[in-house]
């Protein structure tokens, strides 16, 4: 696959997109300016993390398995970050986290053409030696900082876009997660709820009791604590 790697940029998955000939692309910064993250938030993106988005374009597939992009990612960064000897988590449906706290972030962006997805872009952020703002110190690490290692962003990069190459599945995915039957935090619109998650179904739902009641919930509509 065609790579570009550039010093600076706004967003990888904006260049992505501006840059779309057809064909399938991974674009990597060393820093971004306006790094993009789920629900229109920012996502800080200092040199030193690994920044990267990878699009595809395909023929027919099918809407309702957007959930296999995502793992594919996350599971593909959990394998990353597990062979420089970190213990990741995934907190459904986009972060791992290390040490309890978020080490990545994936931003999945899909196009729709009818009932297929025609074009995926998946983009990573990795903190690897990168300072993180005061404000993300309590809630974010880095890889350097879970492992006690210096390590090469380079090396890291490389290992992820070969597990990028890799197809996974949601058993590989809820593998890496451990709060199942335990109690989280589901925050809606600000509003927070005590919650028992029990399972993911296939299609990426998170299956939870709330008062005693089952609901599947979509990560459009809400984030956890865990
Ligand atoms: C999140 O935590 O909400 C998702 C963060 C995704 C960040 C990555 S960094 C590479 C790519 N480019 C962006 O602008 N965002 C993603």
């Amino acid at each position: 696959m065609k790579i570009i790697e550039l010093k600076k940029v706004d967003s990888t998955n904006d260049y992505c997109k501006l840059s779309d000939k057809g064909e399938d692309l991974i674009v990597i910064a060393e820093s971004q300016t306006a790094g993009r993250g789920t629900k229109g938030r920012s996502f800080s993106a200092d040199i030193g993390g690994l920044y990267l988005s990878i699009m595809r374009h395909h023929k027919r597939f099918p809407a309702e398995h957007a959930f296999k992009i995502m793992i594919n990612a996350c599971v593909a960064v959990c394998k990353t970050v597990e062979a420089f000897g970190a213990n990741p988590q995934i907190r459904w449906a986009n972060d791992v986290l290390a040490d309890g706290k978020k080490i990545c972030g994936t931003l999945i962006e899909n196009t729709f053409s009818g009932a297929y997805i025609s074009r995926s872009i998946v983009g990573i952020g990795i903190n690897v030696n990168n300072d993180l703002p005061e404000e993300l110190k309590e809630i974010a690490t880095t890889l350097h900082t879970v492992t006690g290692k210096s390590l090469s962003v380079e090396s890291v990069k490389n290992i992820l876009i070969k597990n990028l190459e890799k197809q996974f599945t949601v058993t590989d995915y809820k593998n890496y997660i451990d709060w199942f039957n335990k109690p989280i935090k589901i925050i809606n619109d600000g509003a927070e709820f005590s919650a028992t998650a029990l399972d993911i179904s296939d299609d990426g739902r998170l299956e939870v009791l709330i008062d005693g009641e089952l609901q599947k919930i979509s990560s459009a509509e809400v984030s956890l604590r865990l």
